[in-house]
């Protein structure tokens, strides 16, 4: 079994941008913490982050490749926007958690839709870093469950 976490645009800025909202985690510390969760229940870990929508999808489409059994994603701008790699997800029919360290939901209004949500196995949002923690948690006991 093997987990791919997916990052979206600049969230390589994790630690230096707006950290009220974001938290002082860098995205490395986040990535470090997630690969020793996922891979003590001794399950593989992936991990990418891109700025570009088109990179995203590239990613995905490998992921089935790759034979990914679920992927976690903080799709960041591109959830109100991107049909795109939301169809790249359904395209490649791996089961997938949206991630958020904000809720989304308290914020401006054009943040409240998200092109995932809906066929998301589930939205883990408002936590800060824990939300990632959360979510491969569940994605853990997911994958637990199925084998
Ligand atoms: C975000 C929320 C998005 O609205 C925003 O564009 C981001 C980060 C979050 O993790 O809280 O870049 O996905």
């Amino acid at each position: 079994a093997k987990i791919l976490l997916l990052h979206g645009p600049n969230l390589n800025l994790l630690g230096q941008r707006e950290t009220d909202i974001y938290g002082d985690l860098s995205l490395d510390a986040i990535n470090k913490s997630a690969q020793k969760q996922v891979t003590d229940a001794k399950i593989e870990f992936a991990t990418h982050q891109s700025n570009s929508e088109s990179a995203l999808v590239e990613i995905i489409q490998q992921a089935k490749a790759d034979k990914v059994s679920l992927i976690v994603i903080n799709p960041a701008a591109y959830t109100h926007t991107s049909v795109a790699i939301r169809d790249a997800l359904l395209a490649v029919d791996i089961p997938f958690i949206e991630v958020h360290l904000s809720n989304p939901h308290r914020r401006e209004p054009f943040r409240h839709h998200s092109y995932f949500s809906d066929v998301a196995e589930a939205v883990v949002a408002g936590f800060g870093a824990d939300s990632y923690r959360y979510a491969l948690d569940a994605a853990i006991n997911i994958i637990t469950k199925k084998s």
